[in-house]
């Protein structure tokens, strides 16, 4: 197994070229889909066939620079190698998003080495937006480094949040939460993409982000980018057992003022 140097530029040089390849396939389709091209996988959440391209193409380059690792993704699964080294793939985060024609839809990818993550990518294509971080390198943004905002009191604050608990027939959902909390807040956002939620924490376009019921593919990158932002993730109770429980993410100052909202 070829040994790589965990903080190795070309990691992420080759993550950055992938994402925005796989970017230009999602802008190249977007415009040509027809309602054949789409399928159901529960009555809310939508696949098309541009998820699978895009997913497949992924894949395949990810084989050929690095056939030793394991890779997680969205529509197909996981490889069940015994790497060290696994990639976490969602082709399209967004996809709604994208099948209504709307720009606000992702690509995510990381890389984890031994369970943790050591570099990601979150890239908007209609937006021309590439978050990305490597480990203990910082976050960026079309390579400019990004931090959290300093936002100190909730009803200044802008966030964002999602409904994917909507899809599973949770016994409590997250339309409790948001009625208790927006009142409280100075507006809210619902974007459509969980990973480009979590990279508007990581810039401070948003002072925080909350969702219950995400998969890890859907936020394993913008989580990463969070962190490298100098921002602050947790489940609803203040630990780390996201993403079941819900996920929250914010800047150090407001972390506790919102959680005081899931007791
Ligand atoms: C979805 C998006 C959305 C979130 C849903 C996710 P997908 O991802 O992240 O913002 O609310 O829960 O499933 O299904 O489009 O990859
Ligand atoms: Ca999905
Ligand atoms: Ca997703
Ligand atoms: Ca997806």
């Amino acid at each position: 197994i070829l040994n790589f140097n965990k903080s190795d530029d070309t990691l992420i040089l080759f993550l950055k070229d992938l994402i925005k390849q796989a970017g230009a396939i999602c802008i190249k389709e977007q415009s040509l889909l027809k309602p054949a091209d789409v399928k159901f996988k529960n009555k809310k959440d939508l696949v098309t066939i541009t998820d699978k391209r895009v997913e497949d193409f992924i894949v395949k380059k990810i084989r050929t620079k690095y056939p030793s690792h394991d890779v997680l993704g969205e529509e197909t699964g996981k490889t069940n190698f015994s790497s060290d080294y696994l990639w976490i793939i969602d082709p399209i985060d967004g996809t709604t998003s994208f099948f209504h024609q709307q720009p606000f839809y992702s690509v995510s990818i990381a890389l984890q080495y031994k369970g943790q993550t050591i570099c990601g990518a979150v890239y908007a294509p209609r937006l021309d937006e590439l978050f990305y971080a490597d480990k203990d390198k910082g976050a960026f943004l079309n390579d400019c480094p990004i931090n959290v905002s300093k936002t100190d009191r909730l009803i200044n604050c802008v966030m964002a949040t999602g409904f994917a608990c909507l899809r599973a027939n949770l016994k409590k959902n997250n339309l409790e939460y948001f009625n208790k909390i927006v009142p409280r807040l100075r507006d809210i956002r619902r974007y459509g993409s969980a990973a480009i939620d979590l990279c508007y924490v990581a810039c401070g376009r948003l002072d925080g982000f909350w969702e219950m019921n995400l998969n890890i593919y859907d936020i394993a990158a913008g989580v990463f980018i969070v962190e490298q932002a100098g921002g602050k993730i947790c489940d609803f109770k203040g630990e780390l057992n996201f993403p079941e429980q819900g996920i929250v993410a914010t800047n150090k100052y407001i972390q506790n003022n919102l959680l005081e909202n899931f007791k």
